[in-house]
């Protein structure tokens, strides 16, 4: 069991890095949608708004509740996020609230035990359980994707196992979320072995994503591949399980690897068919990754 103070400060740290992931997934979606799916992209833009609309929310009740070093993990924000959301909402044309992110620079963090109030922990129930609720129908839909692109019955210029990569992280943050509401410490168990595929794909993603020509950025990004997938490999048995200090270091890596990219697209100096946007998003879920292992 969790006091009511680890649910609220967990709901919320949870909440400010999955509501944003979720969000982008919904623009990713969108932006990837080719003309004939646009009443799916019309529904993944109204995902985007309730997500923000939730966060919005998130970010109001964290002030004074989450620790300094946590605000400060970049796996928020990054120098990037602000700037990347501009590009991408001039390249797509999908509107992108900027001002969410500004407001989150301002949280003020936790500076003393904080005692949590009746209202505060019901505030924090009711909040849970409208993500739970949307994040419900959020799979549903990407569920429906899933099957509808990987029968080849609509083409989006989203990959297939990018639309599976994306609902296993929604249907990860409704897990988390039903352990919270259970009161359960084991919220964030078998974090390691979901994060270490995580990195797996977002490597192969980013391989095929560069233009043809980049070859020295697609080898970088196929060396992480196979450095993930070994890692991967190595925690299928227990004999083999690699040590925190090498996770932490291959992750800290691919983030820095993400970071070059992310600041490379932002200034032209690489070519892609990779928003900024995706890649500072990659980076936060390694920044992510690299809390959790903190
Ligand atoms: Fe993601
Ligand atoms: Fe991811």
């Amino acid at each position: 069991m969790i006091t009511t103070e680890m649910y609220v400060q967990w709901s919320l740290q949870y909440h400010l890095f999955w509501l944003r992931i979720l969000k982008e997934h919904a623009i990713f979606i969108e932006a990837t949608m080719p003309p004939p799916g646009k009443s799916l992209a019309l529904a993944a833009d109204a995902y985007k708004q309730n997500y923000d609309l939730f966060l919005i929310t998130a970010i109001g009740l964290a002030n004074g509740v989450i620790p300094n070093e946590v605000l400060q993990s970049g796996q928020y924000y990054t120098q990037f996020t602000e700037v990347a959301e501009q590009i991408a909402q001039q390249y797509t044309g999908i509107n992108i609230n900027t001002e969410i992110t500004i407001s989150e620079y301002d949280i003020e963090p936790l500076s003393a035990p904080f005692n949590v109030t009746s209202n505060m922990e019901q505030e924090i129930s009711l909040l849970n359980q409208n993500i739970l609720s949307l994040t419900g129908s959020f799979v549903q839909f990407q569920s429906q994707l899933l099957n509808n692109r990987s029968s080849c019955g609509i083409f989006t210029l989203m990959y297939t196992g990018d639309i599976l990569h994306i609902l296993l992280e929604a249907k990860r943050y409704q897990m988390i979320l039903s352990a919270l509401e259970d009161k359960d410490e084991e919220a964030i168990e078998n974090y390691k072995t979901f994060w270490t595929h995580n990195m797996a794909d977002h490597a192969k993603v980013m391989r095929g994503q560069f233009d043809p020509t980049e070859t020295a950025y697609f080898n970088r990004a196929n060396m992480f591949s196979n450095l993930f997938d070994t890692l991967y490999g190595e925690e299928m048995d227990p004999a083999t399980y690699p040590s925190d200090a090498t996770l932490l270091k291959s992750t800290s890596d691919i983030r820095d690897f993400k970071a070059d990219t992310t600041e490379a697209i932002i200034q032209c100096d690489v070519q892609s068919i990779m928003l900024p946007l995706y890649t500072d998003h990659l980076l936060r879920e390694a920044n992510h990754f690299i809390f959790l292992m903190q």
